[in-house]
């Protein structure tokens, strides 16, 4: 990652005043309603790389957007081990700037503090010690200002780098750090959903309100049908991919089809009220075991109140839609359930073959809904398939054949988590759009409930 050391020396940002900075969050943590817009207005561009510029300057004003409504208890507290602060997200983004980008290629880059080496590096064990990951919660100081102003500083020197002649290797670093922020922007909507979760009052991450939904479609699914052979899977073209999607290969796919929507709510209450979490028959032998350890009855969230199911959500708790994708289950669960209906899961090659003629549209975070939404009737194709929920399948996140990770601390991204864990594809309510593409690799491990995964039947012919 140092093969093109950019010598660019420091110097402030032209508009810096443009970006957001700790002003911009009030002593309550909220956002004051006009830096709301200084956060969304046009920023400096680059004559160098203004592409990069753009990209760079968009996913890190998203970031600012998003924590905008968190009190800094908000932001600070941590609800279970895989759940991280929101805090910890804002400065862990900036913190892979800074340790993997300007400190190598920044000529008189000056390190914003060097304790946050310890507090935010994730899982980089050729960076060094760090927190331990379920005790980030801890981390009560730094205030969410200095986090802020800590993003403020990367910005600054991010935008001088942006100046600079850059090497196609640093090009590529600063938009893998650009996709690894945007991940980290729907970690933190997932992890804040968590912490809300366990609070009594059940406090609402955005207006509870009316949301429209449309021509909402209640009739069965359909089943799309393909043909097996050899199909190309694996990232594509010029855009960006994270290299766990490549390289792109040729697999072998049995004729199978899919369904042309989403698994629902309604239908998975038909599961429940079939005896869908008391019958062993359904489930794995660790999918079994983890839901009698845990006593799953019904999805993460889920709360039986006046005859009626509600669940927790972004926008507070809500009555459980029907028509809705079911959203908050396991691979366990989604597995179960696929046995119960005489289906399965679809592997992810044959998820990938079928989605990659259908364009990226859907339910994205753009949307500002942060609920999975009903399949709407009369829209041709498979609809759902992107946005939504993330859709589990029956396939292991292993290496693509001829896949190595690239040299240095961020061959540590995706390739050591190999083991263990599912794919999950075609992004969730809390994905950007811009994030999405057919190859894209999710991976958690089966027992998971708490990201916004649900499940599409396959079935084989
Ligand atoms: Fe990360």
């Amino acid at each position: 990652m140092r093969e093109g050391n950019s010598k660019t020396s420091f110097a402030p940002l032209a508009n810096a005043a443009a970006l957001p900075t700790s002003s911009a969050w009030r002593a309550d943590g909220a956002l004051k309603d006009e830096d709301r817009m200084r956060v969304s207005a046009p920023r400096s561009s680059s004559k160098k790389n203004p592409e990069l510029m753009r990209l760079y300057q968009s996913v890190r004003e998203a970031s600012a957007r998003l924590g905008a409504p968190l009190s800094e208890a908000d932001a600070t507290v941590q609800s279970m081990p895989d759940a991280s602060p929101a805090k910890w997200h804002l400065a862990h983004t900036t913190w892979f700037f800074e340790r993997m980008i300007l400190e190598p290629n920044l000529a008189g880059y000056g390190v914003f503090d060097r304790a946050f080496n310890f507090l935010f590096n994730s899982y980089y064990e050729s960076i060094g010690p760090r927190q331990a990951r379920a005790r980030r919660g801890m981390i009560t100081r730094p205030a969410l200002e200095t986090i802020i102003a800590y993003r403020d500083h990367v910005d600054r020197a991010m935008a001088s780098l942006l100046e600079d002649d850059l090497s196609p290797g640093v090009a590529a670093l600063i938009e893998l750090g650009c996709n690894h922020e945007q991940q980290h922007q729907e970690l933190l909507l997932t992890d804040i959903l968590h912490v809300f979760a366990q609070n009594p009052l059940y406090p609402a991450y955005r207006d509870p309100g009316p949301i429209a939904v449309g021509r909402t479609d209640d009739s069965p699914p359909s089943y799309r049908k393909f043909d097996g052979g050899v199909v190309e899977v694996g990232h594509v073209g010029q855009g960006f991919a994270f290299d766990c999607e490549g390289p792109r290969h040729r697999a072998l796919i049995e004729p199978f089809e899919l369904a042309d929507r989403l698994i629902t709510n309604a239908e998975w209450m038909d599961f429940m009220a079939d005896g869908g979490y008391r019958t062993p028959l359904l489930w794995l032998s660790a999918g079994w075991a983890t839901a009698q350890s845990e006593g799953w009855s019904a999805p993460l969230y889920w709360e039986r109140r006046d005859e009626r199911y509600w669940s927790m959500t972004l926008r507070g708790a809500q009555p459980v839609d029907p028509a809705a994708p079911v959203c908050h289950v396991s691979y366990f669960e989604a597995d179960a359930f696929a046995t119960w209906a005489r289906r399965r899961l679809p592997t992810e090659f044959e998820w990938e073959h079928a989605a990659a003629s259908e364009p990226i549209g859907g339910n994205f975070v753009e949307s500002g809904r942060l609920r999975p939404a009903p399949a709407q009737a009369g829209e041709p194709g498979l609809r759902q398939i992107y946005g939504d929920v993330w859709e589990w399948t029956r396939s292991a996140f292993s290496p693509y054949p001829r896949f190595h990770p690239a040299e240095g601390a961020v061959g540590e991204y995706n390739g050591k988590f190999m083991c263990g864990q599912f794919v999950l594809r075609g992004g969730s309510c809390t994905t950007p759009q811009s994030h999405m593409r057919a190859s894209y690799r999710n991976f958690f491990p089966p027992d998971a409930r708490w990201q916004f995964s649900g499940l599409r039947l396959a079935g084989d012919l």
